[in-house]
């Protein structure tokens, strides 16, 4: 039996032969296209040994290397070396599924060195999560909940069955914390800033984005019937330039900590740009919430901004270390939301036993002066060094350090990785092409031994 480039493209990995389990693994046209090989392939059936696995002619990527008993276990390995095996179960005469218009979008994501690959944690030190104060990793959430006392589970939308007491008094007690009238509770920062942007504005009003916003901010406004423009990133004369033409009600959204870059938006600056034009301004603060200001209120009330502000945006799955975000605005917003913002009523609503858990975190925040004294220090000897990449200029954890080309930000990575510290290169169509980087992600709990060691290997 011989698989050569011009077997059908259906390449099936599992097959249920007339009750007989049969393993088969075909190199997709990727892989031929790349010269990996011309006809290699691989059948087996559970129970066959190395040896009797079926080699096409001139197969390379899998040379007599596997030995014993087979598993589908190993297959799916094998499939994942090779990175480039298709994948798929099909059962007894039933046709394979017609996928092939998903490996011409896949194959454009190799092609560009960029396909994206789920990876499970492997004990290497954390540079690259957005648990800066360290509370997930820590179980610090454990430590102080009982957790039998709240439910799992959830009874629906919160317009119908989903609302409880717990998730209304976490609300007005983070609308507290933050100095806002109030909250609206969403089951994620993608939901809460898809929510805002698509129903707030209407058919004739204007969006201005920072042109760095991230993608829930775009998508939302892709779901809105307002135009929508970008700005150049936190430059002020676009935005007014782009705001003196601008129709209908205007908004302007920012991100007070960018998610990529780390750096810093001009929100005082920005805020009386809107003012003097009327717009209403929106900020997500995912980056800034447990990490900028004293208790870690976040960007916008350290500079006394809040009033100025139609909604803010506050996530749980970065330093709060859960997962769900709050809506911060007035008691008018929150009715509006609650008629009006589809991802807020379309949903089922987060369980008590989550909604819990942000509060606990959020009441840990105040007596975290000691891990966020440590994150500045750790920040600070980062800036310090002489790497010999460019480092975007940031002073929060976020710290990108540029590496142009996708192969090569990979290439650092894998190495940055084989040397246990776990940090993640983002890639281009993610960042634009050329300012390809190193997402360094700086938490409490890395110590100063990791500093040194990454510095090391970074150093000029
Ligand atoms: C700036 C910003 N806003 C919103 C989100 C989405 O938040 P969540 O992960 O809670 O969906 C992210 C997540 O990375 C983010 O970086």
């Amino acid at each position: 039996m011989q698989f050569s480039k011009h077997q059908p493209e259906m390449s099936p990995l599992f097959r249920d032969d007339g009750g007989e389990l049969l393993y088969q693994l075909f190199l997709c046209g990727i892989a031929l296209d790349k010269g990996y090989t011309a006809g290699g392939g691989l059948l087996l059936a559970p129970g066959m040994v190395g040896e009797d696995i079926f080699q096409g002619d001139s197969c390379q990527v899998y040379p007599a290397g596997v030995r014993g008993q087979l598993k589908a276990k190993d297959i799916l390995l094998l499939g994942q070396r090779l990175h480039v095996a298709k994948l798929c179960r099909f059962a007894g005469n039933q046709k394979p599924l017609n996928e092939d218009f998903l490996d011409i979008k896949l194959r454009e994501r190799e092609d560009q060195h960029a396909f994206r690959r789920l990876r499970l944690p492997d004990g290497k030190t954390d540079l690259c999560s957005n648990d800066y104060l360290g509370i997930a990793t820590g179980g610090l959430i454990e430590r102080v909940l009982d957790q039998a006392r709240d439910r799992h589970g959830s009874g629906g939308s919160r317009l119908l069955a989903g609302n409880y007491p717990l998730v209304e008094e976490t609300e007005k007690m983070l609308a507290i914390f933050h100095a806002a009238e109030a909250g609206l509770i969403f089951n994620s920062g993608y939901d809460a800033n898809l929510g805002l942007l698509s129903c707030l504005p209407q058919r004739g009003d204007t969006i201005l984005y920072d042109q760095l916003s991230h993608a829930s901010i775009r998508d939302g406004m892709r779901l809105s019937f307002a135009r929508a423009f970008s700005f150049g990133h936190n430059d002020l004369t676009d935005l007014e330039r782009k705001l003196a033409s601008a129709e209908g009600n205007k908004f302007v959204v920012t991100e007070s900590v960018f998610s990529m870059d780390g750096d810093q938006a001009p929100l005082a600056e920005m805020a009386a740009v809107c003012r003097r034009y009327g717009a209403h301004f929106i900020v997500d603060e995912a980056h800034a919430t447990g990490v900028i200001g004293e208790r870690g209120e976040g960007l916008v009330q350290v500079l006394g901004l809040q009033q100025e502000c139609l909604a803010r945006v506050h996530t749980f799955g970065k330093a709060v270390g859960c997962h769900g975000a709050i809506v911060l605005g007035s008691h008018r917003l929150r009715d509006y939301l609650v008629n009006y913002c589809r991802p807020f009523i379309y949903t089922t609503a987060l369980p008590a036993s989550a909604v819990r858990a942000i509060q606990t975190a959020y009441g840990l925040f105040p007596g975290m002066d000691r891990e966020r004294g440590h994150l500045r220090a750790l920040i600070d000897r980062l800036r310090g060094a002489r790497l010999r990449f460019e480092r975007l200029e940031s002073v929060t954890p976020i710290q990108g350090v540029v590496v142009p080309g996708n192969e090569a930000v990979k290439t650092l990575a894998q190495g940055l990785q084989a040397e246990g510290l776990d940090i993640r290169p983002i890639l281009y169509p993610t960042v634009p092409k050329g300012r390809e980087r190193l997402r360094i992600v700086l938490h409490a709990f890395n110590t100063m031994e990791d500093m040194e060691k990454l510095i090391g290997l970074l150093a000029g």
